[in-house]
C-alpha cells in the first residue's frame, strides 16, 4: 500500500488533470504535520513541473506517439519528482511506492507496473544527473497560455512586461504563510511581526505550524495582501457594514477587529462554506449576522443600507498561481463569462444599498483587469453620484493613488490582488 501522503498527491493530480477540478482547500488537513508537509512539497513539485516531467517521460518511451494513461503519467511524475528534487527520500521509497500506486486500479494503471519500475530504476542510477536533465528542460513547458496572459496583466500596470521571466520564477516558489492575531494572548513561538504590513505575522524558517492557535480562534491565517487591503482608512467609523462574499470569514474578522461596535452582516451563498464561516467567527469571538443567501438576492430584498460594503467577489483566482499552481493548468477552462456576470450582478445590487457618504470596496484575488479595475471604470462612467475614495496609503507598493489597491507583483510577497474603493457623494 502506498503511504497516505503519496496517495493524496495522486488523488489531487487526478482531480486536476483527469477532472479539470481545483484542489479543495482541506485536501491534506487530516494528515499529520510531517506527512502534510511532505505531501504539499511533492504535489507542488508535480504541479509546477508537470510539463517538463511529462516531456521527459515521453523521451523514455519506446513509442512516445502511443502515449500513456493518466494513471501512469501520475505515478511516474510522483516517482521522478522525488528522485530529482527531494534528496531526503530514499530510492526505495520513491520507486516502490510509485510502482504500488501504478498497481492501484483507480489511481494507477496496473499493466504498467513493470514499465514504471524500469523507468524509475533507470533514474535511480544517477539522481543528480536526472535532476540536472530535468532542470535544464525549457521552462516554457511548465507554462500555459493562461499563465502568460495572467502574468502579462500583472506586469502591465507598471510597464514591467519585459520582466515576465522574473515573475514566472517567483511563481515557482511556494508562498510564505502570513498570520494575524485575533485575540490577545501569547503569540506562538516563531511567529514575528512582519515589517511590511501592520499587524501581519510571518513565520521563522523551521517553525512548527501553529495549528492549536488557529483552531481555537486566537489567530488566523491571512495572506499579507488581504491584510494590507483591510488596513484601509475611513474618515468616519462605519455603523453598519455588509461583507457580501464572506466565507471563510477572514475579512469579516478584520472588519470586526477594527469596528467591534458596528452592525456587521456577513453574506455567503454556499451552505457548506457558510458553516465554516460560522465556526470560524464563533471561535474568534466575532459578532456578525450570518446570512446564507446569494448576495444580490439578499441585497434586493433587504431594506438595510450601509456605510461600508465589502465585495470580495468570486473570481478566477489568477493572483494565486503561486499558492494554487494547478490554476496554471486549469485557467484556460474557467468560465470567465459566468464569473463576470456574477461580479456585475452583485455590484449592481450593492450600489442602491450604499448610504450617502458610504464606501464600497470591491476586491478580487486576480490580476486580470477585466475582473477588477474595469468595474471601477464602468461604475464611475455610469453613476455620477460615485467618486473614487482614496483609502489606502498613496505611493506605496500596493497603491499609486490611494483609491486602487494593486500590489506590485515583483516587489510584494502577497497574492496578486486588485481592489478599488468608491464613495457615494
Ligand atoms: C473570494 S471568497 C471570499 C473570501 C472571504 N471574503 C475572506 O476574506 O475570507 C468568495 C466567496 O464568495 C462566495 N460567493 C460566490 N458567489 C456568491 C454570491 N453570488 N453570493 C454570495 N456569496 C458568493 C463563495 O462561495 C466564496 O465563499
Amino acid at each position: 500500500m502506498p503511504t497516505e501522503s503519496r496517495t493524496r498527491v495522486a488523488q489531487a493530480l487526478h482531480l486536476v488533470f483527469g477532472q479539470g477540478s481545483r484542489i479543495p482547500d482541506h485536501w491534506d488537513s487530516d494528515l499529520n504535520s510531517e506527512d502534510a508537509a511532505f505531501a504539499q512539497a511533492l504535489l507542488g513539485l508535480c504541479l509546477r513541473r508537470w510539463g517538463r516531467l511529462q516531456a521527459y517521460i515521453l523521451t523514455k518511451l519506446s513509442d512516445p506517439d502511443r502515449g500513456i494513461p493518466l494513471g501512469t503519467q501520475i505515478s511516474l511524475a510522483i516517482g521522478f519528482a522525488q528522485l530529482a528534487w527531494l534528496p531526503g527520500i530514499s530510492d526505495h521509497a520513491a520507486v516502490n511506492e510509485a510502482v504500488e500506486l501504478t498497481g492501484d486500479r483507480v489511481l494507477g494503471f496496473p499493466p504498467h507496473k513493470g514499465l514504471v519500475n524500469a523507468l524509475l530504476r533507470a533514474g535511480v542510477k544517477n539522481r543528480e544527473a536526472l535532476c540536472t536533465e530535468l532542470n535544464r528542460m525549457p521552462a516554457h513547458l511548465d507554462r500555459t497560455p493562461f499563465a502568460d496572459r495572467v502574468m502579462k496583466a500583472a506586469l502591465a500596470p507598471r510597464h514591467q512586461e519585459h520582466l515576465m521571466e522574473e515573475l514566472w520564477l517567483k511563481q515557482q516558489e511556494p508562498p510564505p504563510t502570513f498570520f494575524k492575531a485575533v485575540k490577545d494572548g501569547p503569540i506562538p513561538e516563531g511567529l514575528m511581526p512582519d515589517p511590511r504590513v501592520a499587524g501581519a505575522l510571518s513565520m521563522a524558517p523551521g517553525t512548527r505550524f501553529p495549528r492549536e492557535w488557529l483552531q481555537d480562534g486566537t489567530g488566523m491565517v491571512q495572506d499579507c495582501s488581504s491584510q494590507a487591503l483591510m488596513n484601509f482608512s475611513l474618515n468616519n467609523p462605519p455603523l453598519r457594514i455588509a461583507d457580501l462574499c464572506a466565507a471563510p470569514g477572514g475579512k469579516t474578522t478584520s472588519l470586526f477587529l477594527r469596528w467591534p461596535a458596528a452592525e456587521i452582516y456577513s453574506v455567503e451563498q454556499n451552505p457548506r462554506r457558510a458553516r465554516r464561516l460560522e465556526e470560524n467567527l464563533r471561535a474568534r469571538g466575532v459578532k456578525a449576522q450570518i446570512i446564507i443567501e446569494e448576495a444580490s438576492k439578499w441585497l434586493d430584498q433587504t431594506q438595510l443600507s450601509f456605510d461600508l460594503i465589502l465585495l470580495d467577489a468570486p473570481c478566477s483566482g489568477s493572483g494565486t498561481l503561486r499558492k494554487h499552481p494547478e490554476l496554471v493548468w486549469l485557467g484556460d477552462r474557467l468560465d470567465e463569462q459566468s464569473l463576470s456576470r456574477t461580479q456585475q450582478t452583485i455590484l449592481t445590487a450593492a450600489l442602491p444599498r450604499m448610504n450617502k457618504g458610504g464606501i464600497l470596496i470591491y476586491s478580487v484575488c486576480s490580476w486580470l483587469p477585466e475582473e477588477g479595475l474595469k468595474w471601477r471604470d464602468r461604475l464611475l462612467t455610469d453613476f455620477t453620484d460615485l467618486e473614487p475614495a482614496p483609502i489606502w496609503p498613496e505611493n506605496s507598493v500596493q497603491s499609486n493613488n490611494g483609491n486602487e489597491f494593486l500590489p506590485d507583483p515583483l516587489n510584494w510577497e502577497g497574492e496578486g490582488f486588485q481592489a478599488f474603493a468608491v464613495k457615494r457623494k
